[in-house]
């Protein structure tokens, strides 16, 4: 468990930073919290004081009352010079949210406040998750000023598209969820320690489909499948788990949304194609784990089509084929996972069809005749199929396939060109 310094300057995101805290500490990490003057206008001190056990440092000229400890930690035996002290003990400092003030002071090394002040003098990983009005994120010395980060190694978390503080306004610029930064953290975390990185999905986007599509045959019947959505869903909650900033297309979720992932629902296969076209261009790997429908009524019906109507022959058409759409048209740093459901145990060679065909870089297989492990199962066993390699994973939970389906994306990923 780790020593983390948290940053919080000023913004109506700081709410969000007191939800953080009590996931870190829950999850066993020491926090303490260091504010610049404005945040104090949107959080009291008492709040994050109350929750870590630790005083909360404003002006780099205070006094510490812990002497630059953590939580948990014996106390000092003499007074240290407490800005540097903390920053020094620190096993990772986030600030978050990270307004377009802090934002400019940390790029050009201010250190006017205790946060600017101790960002500096800390040696350990820096993570900064800006959080602010989309023109202002989109203004080019705010887009610069991260840029700057960047170069010095520092990880910004990117925000998020969707409802911004101000009433009526929606666009990038949302602090992303507690669990996300505290995933991100985690993954900057595990890079910077003596393990090897397993699999860190830090700093990466992620978009994940899940779930079966309805097409309607009328206005209350449709085709479908059995998918449950289960094994997009693991997926999405691993990769969160790893840092990626992830975002779930479900078609009609049969559970609620793991936590710390922007889901967007959908009903059909052609709604999903719209999503995929809006989200996929800002992600970097694509796990396609949807069963979209391959066939649709040419024409829903209005109204409920009765018993003694003689509509009893359905007119099919083929739906668009997503996965190949998308792969057609990304870019080269993109990766992209399909899944194959094939019916019966000699499913590779149509699973290596689907890895040419549709473009990929890497199918999951799995034999979904086996009731065991197909749709609306618990459990699932796959083959993962690239180019000239197929790797066996042994039959466990969604969850432990989840995290050998990302563990060998992540390594083809950085084996190829796309990452
Ligand atoms: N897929 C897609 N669009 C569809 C159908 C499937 O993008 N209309 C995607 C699935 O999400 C999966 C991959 O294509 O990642 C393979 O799906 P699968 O059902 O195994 O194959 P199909 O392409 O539908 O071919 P077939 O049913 O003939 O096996």
């Amino acid at each position: 468990m780790a020593r983390v310094l948290l940053g919080v300057s000023g913004g109506i995101a700081a709410y969000k930073a007191v939800e953080f805290v009590r996931l870190a500490t829950g999850a066993g990490h020491s926090v303490r919290v260091v504010m610049t003057p404005s945040a104090r206008r949107f959080v009291g001190t008492e709040t994050f004081e109350g929750i870590t056990g630790a005083p909360v440092l404003t002006s780099e000229f205070e006094d510490d009352p812990m002497r630059g400890r953590f939580p948990g930690e014996p106390p000092a035996s003499q007074d240290p010079i407490g800005h540097l002290e903390l920053a020094e003990r620190a096993d990772a400092f986030l600030v978050a949210p990270a307004s377009a003030n802090t934002v400019a002071k940390l790029a050009s090394g201010q250190a006017d406040s205790m946060l600017t002040t101790s960002f500096l003098a800390c040696s350990g990983p820096r993570l900064v998750a800006p959080a602010m009005n989309d023109r202002m994120l989109a203004d080019p010395a705010t887009r610069s000023n991260l840029d700057a980060l960047r170069d010095r190694g520092i990880t910004v978390i990117e925000p998020e598209t969707g409802r911004l503080a101000s009433a009526g306004e929606y666009g990038k610029g949302r602090l992303p969820d507690p669990e996300a930064l505290l995933g991100s953290l985690e993954g900057a975390l595990s890079q910077g320690g003596t393990e090897e990185p397993s699999g860190s999905l830090s700093g990466v986007t992620v978009l994940v489909t899940a779930g079966g599509t309805r097409e309607p045959i009328d206005g209350v019947r449709y085709i479908g499948n059995r998918s449950s959505g289960r094994m997009g869903r693991a997926l999405a909650s691993a990769a969160v788990a790893r840092g990626a900033k992830v975002t779930l297309i479900e078609a009609n979720p049969t559970a609620g949304s793991p936590s710390g992932v922007e889901r967007e629902e959908v009903e059909t296969t052609s709604e999903m194609g719209e999503a995929l076209e809006r989200i996929f261009p800002s992600a970097d790997l694509l796990l396609m784990a949807a069963a979209p429908a391959d066939f649709r009524p040419v024409e829903a019906i209005e109204g409920k089509l009765s018993r003694g109507s003689d509509g009893r022959e359905l007119e099919l058409e083929p739906t668009e084929d997503l996965l190949a759409g998308v792969s057609a048209k990304r870019r080269s740093d993109q990766f992209v996972v399909g899944f194959a459901a094939e019916w019966g145990s000699d499913g590779e060679e149509r699973a290596r069809e689907k890895l040419k065909g549709k473009g990929v870089d890497m199918v999951v297989l799995n034999d979904v005749s086996d009731p065991e492990i197909g749709f609306d199962s618990e459990r699932n066993e796959v083959v993962l199929v690239t180019e000239g390699d197929a790797e066996r994973i042994p039959r466990g939970t969604k969850e432990e396939v989840a995290e050998k389906i990302l563990d060998r994306a992540v390594e083809a990923r950085a084996g190829s060109n796309r990452g």
